[in-house]
């Protein structure tokens, strides 16, 4: 097993191509205590290597998929959990946020996990606490979970994935999910290609070594992957296209689109899915769809890392 150097787990890039591979590889020893594929073999699912650590999930965004799934993984490690509801906590009295982080770390918590609207709230936490920070999505930032699980899921179809060809299209201009993927892609030897209109795929994307293409047929071309993303209103300023009919029409995920790809391209999304808009529900749904396992794999890669960064405290 390798020993993850940070603590932390604030972005991709912090992460080596080794690294990556000891938490892929971790998750899927996790993913086997609760979605074995031999019937009876965990009638518990559930294992005691995080017994007495406390895992803190602090959200101050909505989430559905993050939060549950760092949740059940915590759960599933047996470590004992704390979700705050910030709501109804004392940060609506004015209590800053580093002061609700040591308020909870007073109450002996290892692992913090954060999601916040504005990017660079985990590595500020990093600086000031002795829990590990795990990031689970910060603004426009980072969301290094989502990256890792999607890496998974795009490993237990392809194998290898070097030298594939990874699509991502959509919003990549306001998408944590687009960056983590992007820097974490290339250090496994992945082509990936950005889709979009010009205004929410700008041209100086093409500093971080992806290729740029405005015509979504033409980029479909030999894909092997087509991660879609959801337009991000709530960190919208201003109009970014004319109408959603005019975006579904150009930038749509819909049958006669996906036939352009390899013939067994997987379709991702990390969810939550507008259909009707960046995806057709039958694209979504279809045989090609593993936005569900995405989420299974989720929760594994949770557990894993969970785990790596217990197994360094
Ligand atoms: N993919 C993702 O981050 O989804 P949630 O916002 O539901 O957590």
């Amino acid at each position: 097993m390798i020993r993850l150097r940070s603590r932390h787990l604030l972005t991709i890039e912090e992460l080596t191509h080794d690294e990556i591979l000891e938490i892929l590889d971790t998750a899927r020893g996790m993913k086997e205590v609760f979605a074995s594929r031999e019937e009876n073999t965990r009638a518990v699912k559930k294992v005691p290597v995080l017994q007495g650590r406390t895992v803190v999930i602090l959200f101050f965004e909505p989430s559905t998929r993050t939060r549950q799934s760092f949740e059940l993984a915590a759960k599933r490690l047996s470590a004992d959990v704390v979700t705050l509801n910030i709501a109804a906590s004392s940060r609506e009295k004015g209590e800053t946020i580093i002061d609700t982080v040591r308020t909870l770390e007073a109450m002996a918590s290892d692992i913090i996990v954060v999601r916040h609207r504005s990017s660079g709230v985990p590595r500020l936490l990093s600086k000031t606490v002795r829990s590990s920070i795990v990031n689970a999505g910060d603004g426009c930032h980072a969301h290094p979970t989502q990256a890792l699980l999607d890496f998974f899921t795009m490993r237990e179809h392809l194998g290898e994935l070097k030298g594939r060809k990874v699509v991502i299209v959509g919003d990549i201009l306001h998408s944590r999910v687009a960056r983590s993927n992007i820097h974490g892609l290339q250090k496994l030897g992945v082509k990936v290609t950005l889709v979009g209109p010009p205004s929410l795929v700008p041209r100086e994307f093409s500093r971080l070594g992806v290729e740029i293409e405005y015509d979504f047929d033409r980029a479909l071309a030999g894909a092997d992957v087509v991660m879609m993303l959801r337009i991000q209103k709530e960190r919208m300023m201003g109009a970014f296209f004319p109408s959603i009919g005019e975006y579904h029409r150009f930038y749509g995920l819909n049958r006669q689109r996906l036939a352009l790809a390899k013939p067994d391209c997987l379709v991702m999304h990390p969810g939550p899915i507008n259909r009707g808009v960046e995806i057709d529900s039958d694209v979504a749904d279809g045989p090609q769809s593993v936005i569900c396992e995405q989420v299974t794999n989720g929760v594994a890669v949770r557990m894993a890392i969970l785990y790596l960064l217990a197994s360094r405290l």
